[in-house]
């Protein structure tokens, strides 16, 4: 291990460390979000915005950071949220992050865009994983994706709903990346492709991306076809997050995508409170985007999430020290949520509620 590597003491330590050992490509990648990169930063600056209000005198026995998910019982409600092209960070990838994850009880959740296979990931520890779902543009493809990761023994979908393209990703542009020949979404890989179509919009963005792009009828087509619970990840809205109980979901996630997707999409801690609201507890509501210490995620259960998911810090682990680094990350994240509940006074997540916090200006 590396002296830089001993010496580093919170997750932005990592983002230094993974910044010197990326290429300029991979980290424009990793690290970056779409057009201004404004939604990234209000990501963050919705976080710094709340302060806390710690409570005194409430010690006691048999604390901990304990909670149920989906009626599982988990160690701690720090997720890690799914990440494509692991490898590109570091050659173990998605392999690696599987093994710190478990070695942190943490649940992770698969991408579609992993670099290994569902099946070489489940393998790879004993821990409970979900898997993300990309609808395909194939109603066979997803079916078959789902079949897979049921039988490798995945326990939920994850279905990511904000990014049915890319957003407008400058910083990757201006470095001209693009995957390594060796780097792929191998899961994607021989799947029954669809039907040439003929161009029905303005654009390729409308006649390619649009066009096939899944609505609330798949969601329901989906839940038809799985007794898997479904999640949706990149709710912002209140209105969807209406909809979605009516598809009957059994989860959402909070989320723009770390600001890759729409930039000036609002911070995803903002759009938290009203989305719990209109939820009122019928289905667990996560969140991700900018969680970087745990009066992060002490602030986002505050405001009514159940668990959160990390994305960023993860992959600056895996860069900077593989399985070793991921878990590192974890433990860290772990350790500062425990401290923050003790010195604001809660000895269990149940006790994290809105009188917490308040607006720091
Ligand atoms: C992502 N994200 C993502 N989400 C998803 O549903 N499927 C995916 O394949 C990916 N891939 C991906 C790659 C990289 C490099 C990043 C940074 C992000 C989004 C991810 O799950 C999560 O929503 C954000 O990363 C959360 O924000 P933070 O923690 O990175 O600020
Ligand atoms: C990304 C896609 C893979 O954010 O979701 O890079």
């Amino acid at each position: 291990m590396s002296e830089a590597i001993a010496t580093a003491v919170c997750l932005a330590d990592y983002e230094c460390l993974a910044q010197r050992v990326l290429s300029a490509q991979a980290w424009a990648y990793f690290a970056g979000g779409s057009a201004d990169e404004l939604t990234m930063r209000w990501n963050r600056s919705a976080f710094d915005r709340l302060a806390l209000m710690p409570r005194v005198l409430r010690g006691g026995p048999g604390g901990s950071t304990k909670t149920t998910l989906l009626g599982q019982e988990i160690a701690h409600p720090i997720l890690v949220a799914p990440l494509a092209y692991q490898r590109l960070a570091h050659a173990d990838g998605e392999l690696a992050t599987a093994m710190a994850a478990d070695a942190q009880e943490a649940l992770m959740v698969l991408s579609t865009q992993a670099s290994v296979t569902i099946e070489a990931a489940a393998k790879a520890g004993a821990t409970c994983r979900w898997f993300q779902l990309y609808f395909q543009p194939e109603r066979e493809a997803t079916l078959h994706l789902v079949r897979r990761a049921v039988d490798a023994g995945y326990k939920a979908l994850v279905v990511t709903v904000d990014a049915p393209i890319n957003g407008v990703r400058n910083r990757e542009h201006r470095t001209g990346f693009q995957l390594p020949p060796d780097i792929a979404a191998v899961n994607l890989q021989g799947l029954p492709a669809p039907p040439p179509r003929s161009p029905s919009g303005a654009s390729v963005v409308f006649s390619q991306f649009v066009s096939q792009a899944p609505s609330w009828n798949d969601i329901a087509w989906l839940k038809s076809q799985t007794s898997l619970p479904i999640i949706l990840k990149g709710i912002l809205s209140p209105d969807d997050a209406v909809l979605a109980i009516e598809s009957g979901v059994d989860g959402i996630v909070v989320s723009n995508h770390g600001g890759r997707t729409l930039d000036t999409a609002l911070a995803s801690l903002d759009a938290l409170p009203a989305v719990a609201t209109v939820v009122a507890g019928r289905v667990p509501v996560l969140l991700d985007g900018g969680v970087r210490r745990g009066t992060d995620v002490l602030k986002a259960l505050a405001l009514g999430a159940s668990a959160v998911l990390v994305g960023r810090p993860v992959i600056f682990g895996l860069a900077a020290n593989g399985a070793f680094g991921v878990s590192h990350v974890l433990r860290l994240l772990r350790d500062e949520l425990e401290v923050a509940m003790a010195l604001t006074g809660c000895r269990s997540v149940t006790e994290i509620g809105p009188h917490l916090v308040r607006n720091a200006e």
